[in-house]
């Protein structure tokens, strides 16, 4: 049951790692010498001369950040020392203690979207939540902590930036860290990228969702055909990109960033004479490698940025147990058979222009689920609230990031 080539993607991250790895080891190297130099200089301007990605306030505010950025750890290197998430495969186990139990009426007094609730309630069956990941050992997936994450995360600010898919994710933990009543604070729903947050009291840690659709740097010709992104209206998040709406990003500790969902709809949202489909189709790996160039580099740069693959759709219809994936067998609706393009596209782009983010693969425990909103919506890309699915997302945000 071969699915992603992971061994390839795993060789991949290796080189990532070992390429970021040295060029942390070697911006160290430079900091102590230009430390011990230069004792002096303003830490701002050492920034400046160095471009290096650490902000004065925040290393202030959380000390663990400090070590954090000095220790060269971004990316998963070897997967058996985080769970071996690759390889793994769903068991049914109705014994599992589920991180949180579902309830309409809690969704009702909680969500960050009504839809949420309502497809949850009305299409999905109560037993999604009794499957547990087993890794390539055969092992169980480590649990999310809520106590651990709690103690580790304590005082900081963290935003999980991208589309409902990463929505139903800080749903899911507001859920896990036992919050039935949410009064979501919103703000700014400029290029429809509206901001909702709300405060988990006990640890004094806030949470953050940013939507974010697609995103274009330019306006992209080719011969007689023009790209031009604005014309999508909604989903348009490109004025994420701007430096004053980065300078949000920079009050965060730690940034969550999954890019994918709205690129695919492109072609058939742009679809023109002088924006064809099959053009804007062949164009949209292009568009999103600057868009994302450019906004993993920004956000990256002051903030502790995860980037996160995860999943695209599904054949869902009709099923409800785990089946093994493959890249074939992402069906053609709603362009999703751009993702694995895209999702190499993410990887190289890391890779070509040093970037230092922590990616997270999460796309082989949650393309084997088959836990979407089953039909009558046709909706095989977001997740029955109360599946295991959706929540090993935060087992392996516990595993990779808030555990260390
Ligand atoms: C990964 O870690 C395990 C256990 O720590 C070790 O046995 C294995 O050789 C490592 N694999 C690689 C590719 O480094
Ligand atoms: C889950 O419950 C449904 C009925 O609601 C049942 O048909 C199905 O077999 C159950 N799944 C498992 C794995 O027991
Ligand atoms: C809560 O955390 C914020 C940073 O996110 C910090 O500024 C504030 O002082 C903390 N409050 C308490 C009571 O520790
Ligand atoms: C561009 O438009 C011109 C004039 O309408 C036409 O002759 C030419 O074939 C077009 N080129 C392409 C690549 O479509
Ligand atoms: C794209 O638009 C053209 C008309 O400009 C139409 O003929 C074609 O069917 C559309 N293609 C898709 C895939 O929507
Ligand atoms: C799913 O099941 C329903 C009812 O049994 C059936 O009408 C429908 O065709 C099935 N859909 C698929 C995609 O198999
Ligand atoms: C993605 O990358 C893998 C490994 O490098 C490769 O095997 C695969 O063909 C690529 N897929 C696409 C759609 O580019």
């Amino acid at each position: 049951m071969s699915i992603i080539p992971s061994v390839a993607y795993a060789e991949k991250r290796m080189t990532v790692g070992y390429a970021i790895a040295s060029f942390k080891l070697t911006i160290a190297i430079l900091v102590m010498i230009v430390l011990i130099t230069a004792p002096n200089l303003e830490f701002s301007s050492l920034r400046q001369g160095l471009t290096l990605a650490v902000s004065n306030r925040k290393s202030l505010r959380s000390p663990k950040r400090n070590a954090e950025l000095s220790v060269p750890t971004t990316l998963p290197t070897n997967q058996s020392i985080i769970g071996g998430v690759q390889g793994g495969h769903w068991e049914y186990d109705e014994h599992n203690t589920p991180p949180y139990v579902f309830s309409p009426q809690a969704c009702m007094a909680s969500f960050i979207d009504q839809r949420d609730c309502i497809k949850t309630d009305k299409y999905c069956r109560s037993n999604l939540t009794n499957w547990v990941y087993k890794d390539r050992n055969n092992k169980h997936y480590p649990r999310f902590d809520v106590d651990g994450f709690r103690r580790n995360m304590r005082n900081s600010r963290i935003i999980f930036v991208g589309s409902s898919l990463v929505r139903q994710q800080v749903q899911a933990l507001v859920w896990t860290l036992g919050h039935n009543e949410v009064k979501w604070e919103k703000t700014g729903s400029t290029c429809s990228s509206r901001r909702v947050c709300m405060l988990d009291a006990i640890g004094n840690i806030t949470i953050c969702h940013r939507f974010m659709g697609s995103m274009a740097t330019r306006v992209y010709h080719e011969g007689n055909f023009t790209l031009d992104h604005h014309l999508r209206g909604h989903g348009d998040s490109s004025c994420l990109l701007l430096d004053e709406m980065i300078a949000e990003f920079n009050e965060f500790d730690l940034a969550f960033v999954q890019s994918i969902a709205w690129f695919p709809g492109l072609p058939r949202v742009l679809n023109s004479s002088s924006s064809p489909f099959d053009w804007v189709s062949r164009m949209i790996p292009k568009v999103y490698y600057d868009a994302m160039n450019v906004f993993l580099s920004k956000v990256s740069r002051q903030t502790k940025t995860v980037f996160v693959l995860g999943q695209t759709g599904t054949k869902c219809a009709n099923k409800s147990a785990p089946e093994p994936f493959s890249v074939d067998k992402i069906p053609n609706s709603y362009g999703w058979q751009l993702a694995p393009k895209l999702w190499n596209v993410s990887l190289s782009l890391i890779q070509q222009k040093e970037i230092i983010v922590q990616v997270i693969d999460a796309r082989e425990p949650l393309m084997q689920s088959v836990h979407a909103h089953p039909s009558p919506d046709h909706d095989c890309l977001h997740f029955c609230m109360n599946s295991a699915a959706i929540n090993i997302y935060l087992d392996m945000y516990w595993a990779e990031v808030f555990s260390l």
